[in-house]
């Protein structure tokens, strides 16, 4: 698409790491309850593509969170559109998330989920931009490492666009910078 400035991620290394992952989580859950929690929007592409490398039985829901909203910068006000309908109780939680930037969402959903009585809760994310993280969370499965670019593709979006993108790709500065 001719937003895209370059790709950063292709679909083989996004394909391997899912892969990865996938096995790691199946073996680590074997025997135990495990409920998987996507967060919509960004969240749905990976999660259709993890969901099917785990070869134990799982549930799977989804929530849906915003706090980017139309804006490349975080709000981090982290608001809650649709909550799960699974009682988490008694169970694991693996909550999936497409990208990791400030760690605001993630962090605001694991202390959420935490209140709920689950056995534990852990993190899953396809790609992790350390550098923007502001609070210190534990990223149990961690997917690619990418530099502080804004990026789309793989679920990823800018003004709700462009999560079709196969893969994950740095925006042109111009689409975003107002000239
Ligand atoms: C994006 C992304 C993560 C979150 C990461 O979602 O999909 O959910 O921001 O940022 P953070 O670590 O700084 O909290 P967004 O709010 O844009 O909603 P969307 O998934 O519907 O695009
Ligand atoms: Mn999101
Ligand atoms: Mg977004």
């Amino acid at each position: 698409m001719d937003v895209v400035e370059r790709v950063l991620v292709s679909k083989e290394q996004l394909d391997k790491q899912v892969e990865e992952l996938g096995a790691r989580i199946s073996k680590d859950y074997q025997g135990q309850e495990l409920v998987i929690i996507g967060v919509l929007k960004g969240g749905f592409i990976f999660l259709a593509d993890l969901a099917r490398k785990i070869t134990i039985p799982v549930d799977l829901d989804f929530m849906s969170v915003s706090s980017y909203g139309n804006s490349s910068k975080s709000s981090g006000v982290v608001k809650i559109i649709k909550d799960v309908d699974t009682n988490i109780t008694g169970k694991h939680v693996l909550i999936v998330e497409d990208i990791i930037d400030t760690g605001l969402t993630l962090n605001h959903l694991v202390e959420l989920l935490k209140t709920r009585g689950p056995l534990s809760v852990k993190v899953c994310a396809a790609l992790d931009k350390p550098s923007r993280r502001k609070v210190d969370l534990k990223v149990d499965y961690k997917g690619i490492e990418i530099p502080d670019e804004f990026v789309i593709g793989y679920g990823l979006d800018y003004a709700g666009k462009y999560r079709n993108i196969a893969e994950v790709c740095v925006l042109k500065r111009e689409v975003y910078t107002k000239k």
